[in-house]
């Protein structure tokens, strides 16, 4: 089984959510959750952004012992040496350096030729390595850049001394077929491309991060980038929960796994949506509140009866307790009778016939029949005589 590693940036790009700014507590508190999740990276900020992240970053390198804590710095040497500053405590410090290399964004963001893009990438990174032994280079915009011109660049910063290649799908434009062709093109066409880690960054612009993501393994790449939640820059990142728990559940046709302990899932995405205020959607895949739960008659029959009918996922596989059955005009007899045993109740057929009938009345003005309404449908028809 080919292992695939995980490279989390919830506290980078998730933290570059619109309306989202994490305090230095509330880093480290996520920072903590994150290695007991099991990521092998962390990108913790990008040190010269602000003095506060700077601080941040600095804190959770010094305290994070078992993942390797990186920080974001544009190809200039002025951040590159405040990173170095925020990281060098760390257990396993790494930088991650970036320059676009998209013909939109060499001609009109940096103003420069590709041959300068070529010259002050391979500067930069030879720069970084007097200090940082891990480089991670990243092309900006790798999606929408011209291969052949790919190609050359990650030659040379290969040669130049970086250990992680990222080609990130920086705008969320591509799709996972075409996004696995360029991992295909870079892996049959770059020299020494075997002796360091190829990396996926996706964002969800079109709705395909995590396809795309699943794409780039599939064609070679040996690490992945994501947030919790998949919160992050306009549309967000790739989440990793699904991203790792769609790994888990098709191993039969993927053979990869990753080193994140499934079980904290739903823990780490209830802190991150409590200290971001981000709310989950409920019917986001893996974390949201109706991931596990069903409604209609034939399902609620069918997961009584067997669960794996209509779960693909066991809620315990995340940390989710049990799945729920919700009481609403969808759901049918056998879940009924099931809900009234969890609520203590043996009652003859009759009975449950009078009270389901009731039941079924009332789900035509509410969505969602509580607990404490059966309390009151129950009461009734016991003391009906
Ligand atoms: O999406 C992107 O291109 C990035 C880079 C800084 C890696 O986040
Ligand atoms: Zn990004």
């Amino acid at each position: 089984m080919a292992h695939v590693k995980i490279f989390d940036t919830t506290l980078r790009d998730g933290e570059q959510s619109p309306g989202v700014n994490l305090n230095r507590p509330e880093k480290l508190e996520i920072a903590k959750q994150l290695e007991r999740l099991g990521v092998d990276v962390m990108e913790a900020g990008f040190p010269a952004s602000s003095q506060g992240d700077f601080e941040s970053v600095r804190e959770i390198a010094n305290t994070i012992r078992n993942v390797s804590v990186t920080g974001l710095a544009r190809a200039v040497k002025s951040d590159i040496d405040t990173a170095w500053e925020a990281l060098k405590g760390g257990a396993d410090p790494r930088l991650h350096v970036f320059i676009a290399t998209s013909p939109i964004h060499m001609e009109y963001k940096l103003k420069k030729t590709p041959d300068e893009v070529v010259a002050k990438a391979v500067e930069m990174v030879k720069y970084a390595k007097q200090r940082f032994s891990k480089i991670e280079w990243s092309a900006e915009d790798a999606s929408r850049s011209d291969l052949k011109f790919l190609a050359r660049i990650i030659e040379e910063v290969i040669d130049a001394g970086a250990t992680v290649i990222n080609l990130p799908d920086t705008v969320g434009y591509t799709t996972p077929y075409e996004y696995g062709k360029m991992f295909e093109y870079i892996k049959q066409n770059v020299p020494n491309i075997e002796k360091v880690d190829l990396s996926a960054h996706c964002h969800d612009d079109l709705g395909m991060a995590v396809a795309n993501s699943i794409a780039a393994v599939e064609n070679g790449a040996t690490q992945v980038e994501g947030t919790i939640n998949g919160i992050g820059e306009r549309a967000g990142n790739a989440a990793l929960e699904e991203l790792a728990v769609a790994l888990k559940i098709r191993q039969d046709f993927y053979p990869y796994e990753t080193n994140l302990v499934l079980k904290e899932i739903k823990r780490s995405s209830d802190l991150i949506s409590k200290l971001t205020g981000m709310q989950v959607p409920r019917n986001k895949a893996v974390v949201g509140q109706n991931a596990f739960a069903h409604e209609s008659g034939i399902h609620q029959d069918g997961v009584l009866k067997h669960a794996q009918t209509y779960e693909i996922i066991t809620p315990e596989m995340v940390g989710v307790k049990s799945n729920s059955l919700v009481m609403g005009k969808h759901s049918g007899k056998h879940a009924f009778k099931d809900k009234l045993k969890q609520l203590g109740y043996e009652l003859s057929e009759e009975k449950i016939f009078e009270a389901f009938t009731e039941f079924k009345k009332l789900t035509d003005s509410k969505k969602e029949v509580t607990d404490d309404d059966l309390f009151t449908i129950l009461t009734e028809i016991q003391t009906m005589t």
